[in-house]
C-alpha cells in the first residue's frame, strides 16, 4: 500500500507529521510537493495526487489545504477517485467503511495534529464493507461516466 502526499501552502506544515507517521505505520509515501511554503494553488496539487492515484489501484492518497475542502472538490474531478473531506475519526472511519475512499482529505486550519492521527489511523484500520454500499459507490463512479 502506498500513499501520495500533496498539499497548498496552507497545508505544508502538516505534511512532514503526516509523512513520518505513515512512515511509521509500515507505508510508503510519496511527497508530491509543494517543497517550499511560496503560495500555490490546490487544484494543481490535488490533480496531481488524484491522477496518481487512479493510475495506481494499490494506492491511497492524502490531501492537506487550509478547510480541505478545495482539495476534494478538485480530486473528485478526476475519473476513478473518491475523495472524502473528513474532521474527525467517525468521518474518516466512514469514508472508508461505507464510502470507500481513495483519497482523503483534511485541513490544517480546520484539525489539530491529535485529529489528523486519529483520522489516519482510522481510515486505515477501517475496511470497506461492501454489500449494499458496493451498489451505492458503483452508482457514484457510473455518474462520471453518463
Ligand atoms: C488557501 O488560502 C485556501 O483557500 C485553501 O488552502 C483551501 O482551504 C481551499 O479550499
Amino acid at each position: 500500500m502506498k500513499c501520495y502526499i500533496a498539499t497548498d501552502h496552507a497545508g505544508i506544515e502538516y505534511k512532514d507529521f503526516v509523512i513520518a507517521l505513515l512512515q511509521n505505520r509500515g507505508i510508503e509515501v510519496e511527497d508530491l510537493g509543494p517543497f517550499s511554503k511560496e503560495r500555490v494553488d490546490y487544484p494543481d496539487y490535488a490533480k496531481k495526487c488524484a491522477l496518481k492515484v487512479a493510475q495506481d489501484k494499490d494506492s491511497f492518497g492524502i490531501l492537506i489545504c487550509g478547510t480541505g475542502i478545495g482539495m476534494s472538490l478538485a480530486a473528485n474531478k478526476v475519473k476513478g477517485i473518491r475523495a472524502a473531506l473528513c474532521h474527525d475519526a467517525y468521518t474518516a472511519a466512514m469514508a472508508k467503511a461505507h464510502n470507500n475512499a481513495n483519497i482523503l482529505c483534511f485541513g490544517q486550519r480546520v484539525v489539530g495534529l491529535g485529529v489528523v492521527e486519529s483520522i489516519i489511523d482510522n481510515f486505515l484500520n477501517t475496511q470497506f464493507e461492501g454489500g449494499r454500499h458496493e451498489t451505492r459507490v458503483e452508482k457514484i463512479m457510473q455518474i462520471e461516466e453518463e
